[in-house]
């Protein structure tokens, strides 16, 4: 994987005063943040606080009422080909008709020209390495409906990786999966960050939130928080958070501080 040289000082997302509402009630109220390029950032927060609203903001699904994203310093419009995108499991249609291979090259169509008659040579080089990368090259012509929930949800990051974009958003990618495909997912975003890419990930698991990611954004409906991980799972502020009594997270502080990070 080549990393992509970005203009200094800019950072990869900025997030400024975001508010995006679906009614009368804001799923995002006045959120300000910004990340530099090549960081693993994982967003946390319970059940119904933003935390899908904040990636489809971001990949300018949705509109804010207030405030606004910029990705590499230029409107999410401006940097759709830059951005990819993996959905949270149920928000994916699996009796669509196509194959894992099929799947990967969607990411590959934002580079495919309008006058060429199909995938070139390298087109089917990135869907190749990205499969391999995943370990899904065996399932390549297997209907994704016909697939394990882990096994689509590789496929949906090859798809990603296929497209070569800078910034990868992904919605509970871990949802689901066994412990051995959490571990070869993890070791891709790992590789994916290494080669300069930016990465939000949004995650459930607090107990592993310390060890996989490089900073943390606590939302719900506020930003409550934005830093390194032992600044952010504070058990006071996650039982505020999280309206659980401050023993469910006591724990977390020797998660935080006494890793391996
Ligand atoms: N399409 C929609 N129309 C109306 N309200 C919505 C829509 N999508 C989400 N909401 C509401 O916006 C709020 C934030 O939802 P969102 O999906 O961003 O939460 P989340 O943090 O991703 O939750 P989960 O952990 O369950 O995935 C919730 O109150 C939800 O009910
Ligand atoms: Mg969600």
């Amino acid at each position: 994987m080549i990393a992509r040289p970005t203009r200094s000082g800019v950072p990869a997302v900025q997030v400024d005063h975001l508010t995006v509402s679906y009614g009368p009630t804001p799923a995002l109220l006045d959120i300000s943040f910004q990340i530099e390029a090549g960081q693993l950032v994982g967003v946390i927060g319970p059940n119904g606080s933003g935390k899908s609203t904040l990636i489809k903001a971001i990949l300018g699904f949705l509109k804010p009422d207030l405030g606004e994203v910029r990705l590499f310093g230029a409107p999410t419009d401006k940097a759709r080909r830059r951005v990819a995108y993996v959905p949270q499991r149920g928000a994916v249609d699996w009796d669509f008709p196509v194959t894992v291979e099929q799947v990967v090259m969607m990411g590959r169509y934002g580079q495919i020209p309008f006058w060429a008659w199909g995938p070139s040579r390298e087109d089917r080089q990135h869907v190749d390495d990205a499969l391999v990368t995943v370990r899904m090259e065996k399932f390549r012509r297997r209907q994704i409906g016909q697939l394990s929930g882990g096994q689509q949800q590789r496929v949906f990051m090859a798809r990603a990786l296929a497209q070569g974009a800078d910034i990868l958003l992904l919605d509970e990618p871990f949802a689901g999966v066994d412990a051995a495909t959490e571990r070869a997912l993890l070791e891709v975003l790992d590789s994916t960050k290494q080669a300069g890419r930016t990465l939000i990930v949004v995650h459930h698991d607090l107990a592993t939130a310390a060890e996989y990611f490089d900073s943390l954004l606590l939302i719900k409906q506020r930003l409550f928080a934005f830093g390194s991980p032992q600044q952010v799972l504070q058990p006071e502020l996650l039982s505020e958070v999280y309206e659980g009594s401050l023993k469910a997270f006591e724990h977390l502080r020797d998660v935080s501080t006494g890793g391996d990070k």
